[in-house]
């Protein structure tokens, strides 16, 4: 167990470049919007609960009519199995720290999101599964089974995955349900890329509906574009677990944003059109990108992701994708995000890749000045 933290690599790296670089063309979330363009959508009711929005503290487990929406996104829950939070960073912290106690185990998959692995890490033994890379980061369901032990209690996975944008086959995803329920494990599921995917029919279901031992993580700052809102959730259908998420929760943000509040009310009650104006992005965006990288073969190896905003292309170039991209948003503003960041403790992951981002408007400007530089590059 390691004896202080690790940074998070991937935020260190945003702290420094992700308002400087003149492109952010690593970034994970669906284009934003303006706070008008938002209340635009807002039905009269909601306008209505806006403007006379008192500035108090909150209910801890969030708005009831929020938690009312948010339910109404799953199959089958209700509002008493979804607790709000600040962002779904917050949700990953939570659930470990609730769930693990340091003589459990858990298993984790590489690559992934880091506080997906460094904070079950700060508690108890973690073991890493890798995606398999070729052809398309599929899961190996064999491959946990084969890393489970008799102490293993959680399972953590993301689908659409960061950064690789793999999302399983609904045999895999079943068999890994199946799995759990069989030994008993939890299984968090990070799904904040879900509703975003290249072909609808790969959607997995959600798992706090499937699978009564299911949390599942999302928010309004990927799919939905607002991450500015810091509005995340867990979905669970163990209210006494929820209830554990919620009194850590009182040590953490408490309860969130007044504003933040209704504007997430008021983006899922326009839900449809926010998803189909970004699904349209991402699709418009990966076409360009695949044409980019088309035109580059001796540099890129190009596959498009299953869903969600980003993927995972590899850098052929003999100056290796570290000295790449750190060239490239030196010389050209042009931020991409190189595997060291993906490094992981618990998997190796590897060294030739780089993290696109899909959902940003200017993907197409910013390409056009990552070819420029490329041609021009000595
Ligand atoms: C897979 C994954 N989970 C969680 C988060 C955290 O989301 P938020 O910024 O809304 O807390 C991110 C952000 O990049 C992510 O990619």
């Amino acid at each position: 167990m390691p004896s202080r933290w690790r940074d998070f690599a991937l935020e260190v790296h945003f702290s420094k470049w992700e308002f400087a670089a003149r492109f952010n063309l690593t970034a994970s979330d669906a284009e934003s919007m303006s706070l008008s363009e938002l209340l635009d959508m807002a039905s009269p009711e909601d306008q209505d609960t806006f403007d006379a929005l008192h500035l108090g503290y909150t209910e801890t487990f969030g708005a009831p009519e929020l938690r009312h929406r948010i339910a109404s996104t799953y199959d089958d829950l209700e509002s008493g199995h979804i607790l709000t939070l600040a962002g779904a960073g917050e949700g990953i912290y939570i659930v470990n720290r609730v769930l693990l106690e340091p003589q459990d185990h858990v298993v984790v998959l590489t690559p992934n999101y880091q506080s997906a692995e460094t904070v079950p890490l700060s508690m108890c033994e973690v073991t890493g599964v890798p995606l398999d890379s070729e052809p398309d980061w599929g899961l190996d369901v064999d491959r946990i089974r084969d890393a489970l032990r008799p102490n293993t209690k959680l399972i953590s996975i993301n689908f659409p995955n960061n950064p690789t944008g793999c999302i399983p086959s609904h045999e895999a995803f079943d068999a890994l349900i199946d799995l759990c329920r069989q030994h008993g494990i939890w299984l968090l599921s990070d799904e904040v890329y879900r509703l975003i995917e290249a072909k609808p029919a790969r959607r997995v279901p959600q798992v706090a509906d499937v699978y009564e031992r299911g949390i599942s993580l999302n928010v309004m700052s990927k799919a939905y574009g607002l991450p500015g809102l810091r509005i995340g959730w867990l979905a669970c259908r163990n209210k006494e677990v929820l209830t554990r998420f919620e009194r850590y929760k009182h040590y953490l943000s408490i309860c969130n944003s007044a504003p933040s509040e209704v504007l997430a009310m008021i983006a899922l009650g326009a839900r449809d059109r926010i998803l189909d104006r970004n699904r349209g992005l991402v699709d418009g965006n990966a076409r360009v990108v695949q044409d980019f990288f088309e035109t580059r073969k001796e540099l890129f190896e190009w596959r498009r992701p299953h869903g969600g905003c980003v993927g995972f292309p590899r850098y052929l170039g003999e100056d290796g994708v570290e000295v790449f991209t750190e060239r490239l948003v030196e010389e050209a503003g042009v931020l991409l995000l190189p595997s060291s960041i993906y490094r992981s403790e618990v998997g190796v992951v590897p060294a030739d890749r780089f993290r696109i981002g899909l959902g940003r408007r200017w993907v197409p400007e910013a390409l056009g000045v990552m070819g420029d530089w490329l041609d021009a590059r000595s």
